[in-house]
Parts: structure tokens; sequence; C-alpha cells
């Protein structure tokens, strides 16, 4: 049979955002593909072909030599027409590979440290407490998604740049459409090189001038760290440090959202599991997030180009081609996960989660997102009296970082 122009291939999850938007379906279908195999080819029109690693220990095994398997050039999953009429290119962590990415990682690394982290705990509390304030004041209904998940991490990031919360809703739309620039509902319009050039174009700006305020007089935060730093006894160029924000800005921000929307309807939907962790939640709190971060993996993916002939898996890859890593997909891998469809707090390995990446690219926001998460849940879990879907939860139809749009609840507090 023709193949139909830009149809998806049968197995592709990957490349087709709309599979994007059931994720149940998704889950089911990478269980499908563990049984047939851990890495895929996948050839879509529109799209170079790639080969989908999804096998866990392959992953890990990409993400260990990163000289063979690059981030640069093309580090996340995009269409010919996107690469080829990309405008600025502007080069975050995430685009660069040795020597410099770990002479930029250090420049902002020290702000992510467990001791510097741990330091943010009352800042912590006092956003939690506002979640419950909302929760109170909402009577029984809320969009979890969209008043509590969302404007969590934002601030938590806020604070850490040190920015006032008088800039939150700009930094709230361009970090949406950075990131979910495939889903029509948080589109400036058609998906083109010119929007995207349009929204980095407005974080150039902002950035602009908070580097010159922060290099007239330094502050104790991250942006002035970052107006500030050098490399090599350099001041960084203009391009990486604009680089170096908007990575700070919008790494941590839909991803640690997403896990708490996420995290929040699967406990919904597994009332047994909520309960257990509400009648023991000092004890299973740190578990529990872990099985939540394996169940949601915001990140979907990233991508590799070998540089070299090798293989993976037995399987020939031949220099230049790309390689799709699977965080998703990996973290649903029936050799390392007792059926990996139950979300279950208890889960003795749930800790091997890989949504966070490995390697010299392991997400520099781990351990921040992992107290976010302890934090909000520690903090409402305990006043919610019930809890229920008070609608379809909506999610994001992007291959990139995805999760909730929306997260209808009803509840009653204690
Ligand atoms: C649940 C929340 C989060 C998830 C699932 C997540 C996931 C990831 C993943 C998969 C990577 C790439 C790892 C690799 O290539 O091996 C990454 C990189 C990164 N993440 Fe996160 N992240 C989260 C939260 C955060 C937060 C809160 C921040 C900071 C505010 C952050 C900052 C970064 C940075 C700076 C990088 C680039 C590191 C590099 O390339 O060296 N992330 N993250």
């Amino acid at each position: 049979m023709k193949k139909r122009a830009g149809a998806p291939a049968p197995n592709d999850i990957f490349s087709d955002n709309h599979r994007w938007g059931d994720l149940d379906d998704w889950n089911r279908t990478a269980l499908a593909l563990h049984a047939e195999g851990g890495i895929h080819r996948i050839e879509r029109e529109g799209f170079r072909p790639f080969w989908a690693v999804i096998d866990h220990a392959a992953v890990l095994e990409v993400e260990r030599d990163p000289g063979l398997f690059t981030n640069g050039p093309e580090p996340v999953l995009a269409t010919n027409a996107q690469i080829e009429g990309r405008q600025a290119v502007i080069k975050s962590l995430i685009h660069m590979d040795a020597p410099d990415h770990g002479k930029y990682r250090k420049v902002i690394a020290d702000w992510f440290k467990p001791r510097t982290v741990g330091r943010l705990e009352p800042r912590l509390d006092e956003l939690s407490a506002k979640a419950i304030a909302k929760l109170e004041s909402a009577r029984g209904e809320i969009d979890f998604a969209v008043e509590v998940a969302l404007p969590y991490p934002l601030e938590v990031i806020l604070a850490i740049l040190g920015l006032p919360e008088s800039d939150y809703p700009r930094m709230l739309m361009l970090t949406q459409q950075l990131f979910g620039q495939e889903d029509p509902d948080l589109q400036r319009g058609e998906v083109s090189p010119e929007v995207q050039a349009q929204v980095i174009g407005d974080f150039n700006a902002y950035f602009s001038q908070l580097t010159a305020s922060r290099r007239a007089e330094s502050t104790d935060d991250l942006a002035s760290a970052i107006a500030n730093g050098e490399i090599d006894g350099r001041t960084l160029p203009d391009l990486e440090t604009m680089g170096l924000y908007i990575i700070a800005a919008t790494a941590g921000h839909d991803t640690t959202s997403s896990a708490m929307a996420g995290g929040m309807q699967a406990l919904i939907e597994h009332p047994d599991q909520l309960a257990k962790l509400q009648s023991a939640p000092d004890e299973l709190m740190v578990n529990a997030v872990e099985e939540m971060l394996r169940w949601t993996a915001p990140v979907r993916h990233f991508m590799r180009t070998a540089q070299a002939d090798t293989e993976i898996l037995g399987q020939e890859i031949a220099e230049g081609e790309w390689v799709y890593l699977s965080y998703k997909a990996a973290n649903l891998d029936p050799n390392v996960f007792d059926d990996p469809l139950r979300f279950d707090i208890e889960r003795d390995n749930a800790a091997r989660q890989i949504s966070f990446g490995y390697g010299v690219h392991f997400c520099l926001g781990a351990q921040l997102a992992r107290l976010e998460l302890r934090n909000l849940f520690a903090h409402v879990l305990p006043r919610l009296a019930t809890v229920e879907l008070a609608g379809d939860p909506a999610t994001m139809k992007t291959t990139f970082v995805g999760g909730h749009k929306s997260l209808p609840i009803r509840y009653s507090l204690t």
C-alpha cells in the first residue's frame, strides 16, 4: 500500500504530536513496541529518518558516550522545514558538546547544588501554602493544572533568577510558547520559523536589559551569576548568555508543572495509592515522587547524532544518523519495571526512572524538581478529604516537553 504523504509510520508514536494527546494510548503502544525490540527505525515524510531507542539500558548506554553520540547539531526532534527555515540559533546547554558544554554548565551549576537548592525550602513552603489558599477559596472545584501546577515552578524559577513577581505573566507566556508550539491552543498563530524567532526575540529583549542591570549592580541570584559569568577569563558572548537565561527560565517550568499535574491525576485515578500516601506521607513521599516522575516523564525525548558508524542493541547506526532517546518509553521498559503500566508508589525500583536523563547532560534541576514535588504534595494531600476528576484532563499535543493544559478536579478539604 502506498504511504499517504506525511502519514506517520504505524510504529511512530514519537514524531506525531497528535499521538501525545492521548497518553493511555501512547503508553499501550509503547509497551507493544517493547515486545518487538528496543530500537525502532522511524521514517516519516517531512522528517529526517531516525532511530527511536526505547530500551532503558540502551538509552543509558547512548548517554554514557557523549563523544560518540553528540547533542549537536539538532538535540530536539524538528521537521526538515523547521530546521531549514531556522533564523536565529541561540545555543543553550542542550545544544552544546565538549569542551563548551562543561564550561557553560559550570557557570550555573552551583545554583542547583543540593545545599543551595535546600535554601529554597522556606519559599517552597510559602508556595505550597499559597496553593492550599487557592484550594480553600475555590470552594470545591478548581483546574489544578492551571491554578496550582503551572504557577508553582515558575515562581520558584523567578525566585532563583532573582526576578520580580510582576514579570510572571510574561515568563509564563513565553515558556509555554517556546515549549508548546505544536499545540494549537498555545500558538501565536501559525507554527513557523518566524514565530519561533519572534518568541526568541522577546526573550532577547527582556534578558539583554537584565544583563545590563546585573552587570551594573551584581545581586545574589542566578541572573547575576549568568550576567557576570566568565569562561577562560572572558565574559560570556551575548548569544550564549541568552542561552543560559533561556534554559534556566524555561527548563524547570513546564517540566515540573507537568509532573505535578500528572502526579495528581495518577493519584486521583488510583485512589488506593492516594489513600496509602495520605496515611504515611513521611515514609512514602520520596518514592511516590519517583513513581510520579516515572509515570509522567514530562521531557519526552532528546536527540543525539552518531559521530561514527556504530551500533545500538546490535542495530547498525551510520555516522551522522539521528538517535531519539525516549525517556517516556524507557520508563515503561518491562525488563526493568515490573508491570510498567501499574502506578505503584511503593514500586521498589521507581528511582530507576530516567525522566531526568543521564550522564553529562543530566538535568541540572533534578534535585530542585524533586523538592518542589515533595513539598507540594506533602502540604496538599493531608488537606484533601476527597478528590475526583471534575472533567476530562487535557494534555499538550507536543513531541518535546508535554503535560497538562487542564486538570479539573472536585474536592473537599479537611
Ligand atoms: C520534573 C521536572 C524536570 C524534568 C523531567 C527534567 C528533565 C530534563 C532532561 C531529560 C534533561 C536532559 C538530560 C539528558 O540529556 O540526559 C534536562 C536537562 C536540563 N534541565 Fe531539567 N528537568 C526538570 C526540571 C528542571 C528544573 C526545575 C530545572 C531548573 C530550574 C531544570 C534545568 C535543566 C537544565 C539547565 C538542563 C540542561 C543540562 C545540560 O544540558 O547540561 N530542569 N532536564
